[in-house]
């Protein structure tokens, strides 16, 4: 099968594409001819080898390897009996051991959702690894409530742009996202945030301060790291949750926890693989996810779909930040 790989980790010439071997499925593993995949941006850390580095602790991947986190797809085999009943059904999989770069992937059924065969596989493809990260964070990093405030960073990403539209869907008030350009800060409005905030001017928390009444917000999701880390602390609320999952830009300053005693704030990390231990809230976002995609409410924003063989070229959008939702590969016109 044609496939996405690198054998050793660097830039995004180390990825190569060719032929590698159909993964078997083993135990109660489904084979799922890959339609979509899409690219996320911690396959870009994959690739760089950060997760290899013993300072993450967040575990490594052994090379070769195809990255690629989710997929949609048809079923057309299965490795025990009792999972016979999945072939040929049109699913959305999320697949967290990567594989999704490639003509074929293995999935765990507790991971797949069934969707309708006329189901736009588009809209689904973006779902799982930054749709799961998103649900997660608000439901189960902390649970939000009824009405409260909410800051997502990098909101026009794929995690962020989906993060807008869970809060407001789990009944958050006011829902608030940042981006770097004039375009992006439209474009997270158009997701049915109430206010979008430039986060390259340096007063952008207080931005954030007028547009909650002074008060800041009750939950602020951060994934980007840098001087943004501790400016967070400006605009966020008394009683406030911090909540951190990623590091765009790379690691902050050093945190003295006592920090949060001032306003009797919380900070909380996520880390999606670490969920795989609790099968049972991947596979409830999963179904979130999808059944909030069919009836509408929720609207995965695509920005292109490429060739599978460019995935090297999506990879390069992502880190230039030319990116406004999800890049999509396409496995079926590699
Ligand atoms: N902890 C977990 O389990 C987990 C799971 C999924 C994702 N993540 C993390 O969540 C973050 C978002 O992931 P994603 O897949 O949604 O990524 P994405 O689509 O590439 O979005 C990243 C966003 O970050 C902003 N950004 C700020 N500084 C950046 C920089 N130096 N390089 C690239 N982007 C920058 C970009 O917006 P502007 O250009 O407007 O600034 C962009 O909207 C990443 O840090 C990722 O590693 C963590």
């Amino acid at each position: 099968m044609k496939a996405i790989y690198f054998e050793k980790f660097g830039t995004r010439d180390v990825l190569q594409f060719g032929d590698r071997p159909e993964p078997i499925p083993q135990n109660n593993e489904l084979l799922i001819d890959v339609e979509r995949s899409s690219v996320n941006f911690v396959d870009i850390r994959e690739r760089q080898g950060t997760y290899n580095r013993p300072e993450t602790h967040v575990g490594g991947i052994q090379l070769p390897h195809v990255s690629g986190l989710q997929a949609v797809g048809k079923v057309v085999a299965a490795a025990s009996e009792g999972d016979k009943v999945w072939i040929g059904k049109k699913v959305v999989a999320y697949t967290p051991n990567g594989g999704g770069y490639a003509e074929k992937v293995v999935a765990n059924p507790r991971f797949c959702v069934e969707i309708p065969e006329s189901a736009n596989a588009d809209l689904f493809a973006a779902l799982p690894n930054q749709g799961l990260t998103a649900y997660l964070l608000l439901t189960a990093s902390t649970q939000i409530q009824s009405g409260e405030s909410v800051l997502v960073q990098g909101a026009s990403g794929g995690v962020g742009s989906l993060a807008v539209q869970i809060a407001k869907i789990l009944g958050a008030g006011e829902v608030i996202g940042t981006a770097s350009t004039s375009e992006k800060l439209d474009f997270i409005r158009s997701l049915g945030a109430d206010d979008a905030v430039d986060y390259t001017h340096d007063d952008w928390p207080q931005r954030v301060l007028e547009s909650t009444g002074g008060l800041g917000v009750d939950v602020l999701l951060e994934s980007i790291g840098g001087d943004i880390f501790e400016q967070n602390f400006e605009c966020l609320a008394p009683f406030g949750r911090y909540i951190i999952f990623g590091s765009t830009r790379g690691p902050g300053q050093p945190f003295a926890p006592r920090r949060l005693m001032q306003k009797s704030q919380t900070m909380t990390g996520f880390y999606l693989p670490v969920f795989l231990a609790k099968p049972e809230l991947i596979h409830a976002g999963m179904e979130f996810l999808v059944k909030a995609t069919l009836e509408e409410k929720l609207r995965p924003s695509i920005a292109k779909v490429l060739p599978l063989s460019q995935t090297a070229e999506a990879h390069r959008l992502l880190e230039d930040r030319e990116v406004q939702g999800t890049i999509l590969l396409d496995t079926t016109n590699v």
